[in-house]
Order: structure tokens, then C-alpha cells, then sequence
């Protein structure tokens, strides 16, 4: 009778796995925030992908890590089309060709001070940032990515990276936009997995997050720029972080009926582990029962570091709700 009532589910279907790359030697590298993630070399990440393709896991978010010594004022290393991300994309669309690859685009792991945009004086300048923007993305296309993730909230970039990927004949190339994206602390553990945590603490710091982020206090400015991501041409969007943000991702869903996808993010999940080891909660449980509440909100997908534990245990758990 339960299973005949049930209103939501969760299947692997609804999981997109965020992953971090670096170019070294080193297979993988742990983070000392985020048990159970790690950054991977590129032959290791492929591995590790292709267990998630096993799972039935549909497509990942791909995080290249740059090294120290290529992070500059400029960002170039953002727009090497020999960079992390796009070896990467490279080497998981040869040997699995049918796993989704979603690429990051901002900056925050190309420029020294660890800000998502061009910093000139002590602003983040938008417009500047955008024309990298739009570079970083053609290299990501051209890579093979089949998602742009726009994930540093500077105005206008959708629509212009819609037309420089049309230009190019990329119209299949889709945009899941980090629309509404809160200035938020809970991206501390994901800070020191792609190392801007040290950049962060000089400088504009956290602070200048702000000023291109959305302030957790402006639910409405939030739904504004949704509006203004799927009027530039976002194929989905999406609200971050997850859980402490379900209001937003049930606004969204029914104000636009679009794909909308949440973020459960990297101190949600640090926060889940560090319970779990301690004894506190039940991890399996309620990992299942956190996905659960995001397709109850409307999410009609999750980013999650859990997504292979979570594909693993639907196989698995009794999940008798
Ligand atoms: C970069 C970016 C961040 C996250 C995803 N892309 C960090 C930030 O904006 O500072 C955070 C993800 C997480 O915490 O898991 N723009």
C-alpha cells in the first residue's frame, strides 16, 4: 500500500555526481573537509566515472584543480584549452562516451585571489569577466562537454555564452545555470578541495562573494535572476546550496516549470559525514531520506558528493517510506 501511494521517488536517474580532477601524478588526493571525496589524476577519475556509469548515474559535474604556480590576476589558465577540466572532458568522452559531463565555469579556481570574477581595484568587474566567461566555456564545448555550468553569478552571462556557443554550431551544447546561488558558508570544505580557501583570506575575501552571489536574506532577488537566466536561454537551473534552500527550489519549480536542480553542497555533506562518524545519525538512512525531501521540494535533480553511495544503497536499502 505504501509503495501504491507514494507521491516521490529517488533512482539514480536524479543524481549528477560533482567531481574534483587535478593534472598531477598522484592518483587520488584526499580533502580533509570532505571524507570519501577526493581529487583525482585524470586516468583515476575515468575509473572512478565509470563506476558511477555502472550505478547508472547520468551525468557528473566536472572541477578541474589548478596548481598554485598557474593561478594568476588574469585567469588564463581558465581559458588553456590543455587545462584540467578539458583534458578530462577529453578522456572520459573517449571511453565513456554516454556519461553527461557538466563543466564549471567560473574563475574562482584560476585566479590567485580565489574570486569568481576579474578583480580590478577592489571590485569584482562583471562585464570583463563575462568575455573569459564565454572563452571558457567554447573550450569546454570544443572539449567535448555536453552542459555549460555557469557558477560565478555575473549578470548576463547565459545569454552571451548561448550565442558564442551558437556561433560555433554548439546549439546542442545545453547551460544548467547557477541562477540562484546564495553567498554562502556552506561552500567552506569545497574552498579547500579546489585550494581558493588560502586565496579567499586576503584580498576582497569572502566578502566580495557578495557582491555577485545572492544574500541568503533576498529570496525575491533570487527568483529575479532565475527569471532573468531562463530568459537569457538556461536549458535548467538550478538553487545553492540544497537543503537549507528547499524554499527556493520549490518557488522556482512552480513559478517556472523548468528543470530545476539543487546543490547539496559540500559542508551539507561534510555536515552528514561528520554526524555519521560520531555515531549521531543513522548516515544511509538519512542520506536517503535528504534526496527524498529534494524531489519532494521539486527538484527534479541532485548534485551530490553522496551520488554513488546514494545509487549503491537504492539498490540495497528497504526504503519503505
Ligand atoms: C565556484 C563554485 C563553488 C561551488 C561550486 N562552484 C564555490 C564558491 O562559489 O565559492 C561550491 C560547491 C560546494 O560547496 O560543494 N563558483
Amino acid at each position: 500500500m505504501r509503495r501504491l501511494m507514494r507521491q516521490h521517488t529517488v533512482t539514480a536517474d536524479d543524481l549528477i555526481w560533482p567531481v574534483f580532477v587535478h593534472e598531477g601524478t598522484e592518483t587520488i588526493l584526499p580533502i580533509g573537509s570532505l571524507p570519501g571525496v577526493f581529487r583525482y589524476s585524470i586516468p583515476q577519475l575515468v575509473e572512478e566515472v565509470s563506476k558511477a556509469a555502472d550505478l547508472g548515474i547520468p551525468a557528473i559535474a566536472l572541477f578541474g584543480v589548478t596548481p598554485r604556480e598557474k593561478r594568476s590576476d588574469d585567469a588564463v589558465e581558465a581559458i588553456n584549452p590543455d587545462n584540467a577540466t578539458c583534458q578530462a572532458v577529453r578522456a572520459i568522452k573517449k571511453h565513456l562516451p554516454n556519461m553527461g559531463i557538466i563543466t564549471d565555469v567560473a574563475l574562482d579556481r584560476y585566479t590567485s585571489h580565489g574570486q569568481d570574477g576579474l578583480v580590478r581595484g577592489n571590485v569584482v568587474v562583471n562585464d570583463e569577466t563575462v568575455d573569459l566567461l564565454c572563452q571558457q566555456a567554447l573550450i569546454h564545448a570544443d572539449a567535448g562537454a555536453d552542459m555549460i555550468g555557469p557558477s560565478e553569478m555575473m549578470d548576463g552571462r547565459v545569454g552571451r555564452i548561448r550565442d558564442t556557443l551558437d556561433e560555433k554550431s554548439y546549439q546542442g551544447v545545453g547551460i544548467l545555470a547557477y541562477s540562484a546561488k546564495f553567498a554562502s558558508k556552506f561552500y567552506g570544505p569545497f574552498r579547500d578541495a579546489v585550494d581558493s580557501t588560502g586565496g579567499l583570506a586576503s584580498g576582497l575575501g569572502f566578502q566580495g562573494k557578495r557582491t555577485y552571489h545572492v544574500s541568503p536574506a533576498n529570496p525575491d532577488e533570487a527568483m529575479r535572476e532565475v527569471a532573468q537566466d531562463i530568459a537569457e536561454g538556461a536549458d535548467a537551473v538550478m538553487v545553492k546550496p540544497g537543503l537549507p534552500y528547499l524554499d527556493m527550489v520549490r518557488r522556482v519549480k512552480d513559478e517556472f516549470n523548468m528543470p530545476t536542480f539543487a546543490y547539496h553542497v559540500s559542508g551539507e555533506y561534510a555536515m552528514l559525514k561528520a554526524a555519521a562518524a560520531q555515531g549521531w545519525i543513522d548516515h544511509d538512512a538519512v542520506l536517503l531520506e535528504t534526496m527524498l525531501c529534494f524531489k519532494r521540494a521539486g527538484c527534479d535533480g541532485v548534485l551530490t558528493y553522496a551520488a554513488r553511495e546514494v545509487a549503491t544503497l537504492l539498490g540495497r536499502y528497504e526504503f519503505d517510506y
